[in-house]
């Protein structure tokens, strides 16, 4: 999974053409982006009163080419022009090419935008850390049930006479990590014979790592899941042209490989690291809540009928609404 979407020159997000294969809030509307940007001014307010004099950052990590970067900080600079002229805007981006040409895009804002492949080359700074659909696509270990005992697959090339051709294929074998036996337990009764649980480890080292970068400020997250009960499974899933796909192993590096996320993990790895939680909710009530019907486009011509439909996706539960959540998480917040 680590090769297929992150193989620099090969892989899926080396190469992702946005909106081919699946759509990002960013990509469908920018209404997402204000509704966003509203809550860091609210919240650059609140670290702005506990550190008066530390300079500010919004940080994204997982930025991609950067269209997200690009929406926040237009509506900053239009709506909230007093932390637009405040803040530097850091870009967190793996692929290294990506980074680059979304740093060089950005220019044409005058905004203070900065950018690393790598958080943890970051040093610590205040202000408002944000992703979107960051922790869904972080690689993740795969159990399995095989003749009624939890094991992970692992996957190796396959051979024909003898031979490597090409492709891949998965087995069942012990599993490659310690940390991966409490997974297995919690699963071993519901996981059915041949089902899959993805197991995302990243997760917590990321969150543990953003919460040490953070000296005061908030951590917003959205993405797909919700908060698992321990022993849910968590199948991993495919994407390509906008459908599920059947076979997670086929055309490498050409499709998007994924898995719900934890939130129930997130926050517990957050908490430990010292972040409160200070909001989950569906992205449906969080854009409601802050007004997005006010956002929507005006008008009688088919554009904006459109426009309406996409901007109505984002929050409506059969769209993004109820899938999508928000986690909003604090740290510092009595600290001056
Ligand atoms: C699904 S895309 C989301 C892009 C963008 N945030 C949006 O909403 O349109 C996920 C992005 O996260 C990047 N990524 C994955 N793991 C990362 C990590 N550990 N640090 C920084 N970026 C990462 C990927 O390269 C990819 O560009």
């Amino acid at each position: 999974m680590e090769t297929a979407l992150y193989d620099p020159e090969r892989g899926f997000y080396a190469t992702r053409k946005p909106q081919a294969d699946f759509y990002t809030a960013p990509e469908l509307h920018p209404a997402f982006a204000n509704i966003l940007a509203a809550e860091i001014a609210q919240r650059l307010a609140k670290v702005r009163e506990q550190r008066p004099r530390s300079p500010l950052f919004v940080v994204e990590m997982g930025s991609g080419t950067g269209r997200l970067a690009r929406q926040v900080l237009t509506a900053l600079r239009d709506e909230h022009p007093r932390w637009f002229r405040r803040i530097r805007y850091v870009l967190i981006e793996r692929s290294e090419k990506v980074l680059l040409d979304s740093i060089f895009d950005l220019q044409d804002l005058g905004a203070g935008v900065m950018g690393y492949s790598d958080l943890s080359d970051m040093p610590p700074v205040c202000g408002v850390f944000l992703s979107n659909e960051l922790v869904d696509a972080f690689p993740v270990h795969v159990l399995t049930k095989a003749h009624g005992e939890v094991r992970e697959l692992h996957v190796r090339p396959r051979r024909k006479h003898g031979r490597k051709d090409g492709a891949v294929k998965a087995e069942p074998g012990p599993l490659s990590k310690k940390s991966l036996l409490k997974h297995a337990q919690a699963v071993a009764q519901d996981l059915p014979e041949g089902g899959t649980h993805a197991v995302c480890l990243e997760a917590a080292s990321w969150m543990s790592l953003v919460s040490r970068r953070l000296k005061a400020g908030s951590v917003i997250t959205v993405d797909y899941g919700k908060r698992f009960n321990p022993g849910d499974p968590n199948p991993p899933r495919g994407f390509r042209s906008h459908s599920h796909v059947a076979d997670l192993l086929a055309a490498s590096g050409r499709q998007d490989l994924t898995a719900s996320v934890d939130f129930r993990a997130l926050e517990a790895a957050g908490a430990a690291a010292g972040l409160t939680t200070a909001l989950f909710s569906p992205l449906s009530s969080f854009l409601l809540e802050r007004g997005i019907l006010g956002l929507m486009p005006k008008g009688d011509s088919a554009e904006a009928w459109a426009e309406r439909a996409k901007v109505k996706t984002l929050f409506h539960p059969e769209g993004m609404g109820e899938a999508f959540k928000v986690l909003i998480q604090e740290k510092g917040a009595s600290h001056s």
